[in-house]
């Protein structure tokens, strides 16, 4: 895969109208070529990459579920979880370190981007998250790629 154009991270991006967004609960928007999940949940905003790290999958429909003290949402195609927050992929396995081993939560690491969000006087703005590569950038430029191609 060729090297990604860096977002513009100087400016707010404008997402929309708050009232718009609480309606439609969960809203995709495409801006600077990516394509960002916003979703209004129990009082909060929260706005990451649309395509799961994993495989590509949309997560718009994805169930929203606390884990391990962490809002995740959970991936429709092959149930992986998400931190909301952070985009820290989680996963539960038995804790080979004790005796008998329990189940418990361990982490993947960041895998997917989110995005700060930041309301100013009724409307929605983001501001891009650039640094570095996290997994879920490869599909953002494969369907970029692919919606570009076909328009
Ligand atoms: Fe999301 Fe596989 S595509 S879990």
């Amino acid at each position: 895969m060729k090297e990604r154009k860096p977002l513009n991270t100087d400016e707010l991006l404008f997402v929309g109208k708050k009232e718009d967004l609480i309606s439609a609960q969960r809203t995709v928007v495409s801006l600077q070529g990516r394509d960002v999940l916003i979703i209004y949940h129990e009082g909060e905003f929260y706005a990451i990459d649309s395509y799961c790290y994993h495989s590509g999958s949309s997560l718009e429909t994805g169930d929203i579920e606390e884990l391990n003290n962490k809002l995740c949402i959970i991936c429709p195609k092959h149930k992986y979880k998400i931190s909301l927050c952070d985009g820290e992929g989680l996963y539960r396995a038995r804790d080979r370190s004790q005796s008998p081993p329990p189940l418990r939560w361990f982490s993947k690491g960041v895998k997917q981007r989110v995005h700060p969000i930041i309301e100013i006087q009724g409307e929605l703005y983001l501001r891009p998250a650039t640094s570095g590569y996290i997994e879920s950038d490869y599909y953002q430029d494969v369907f970029c790629f692919i919606h570009k191609c076909l328009t």
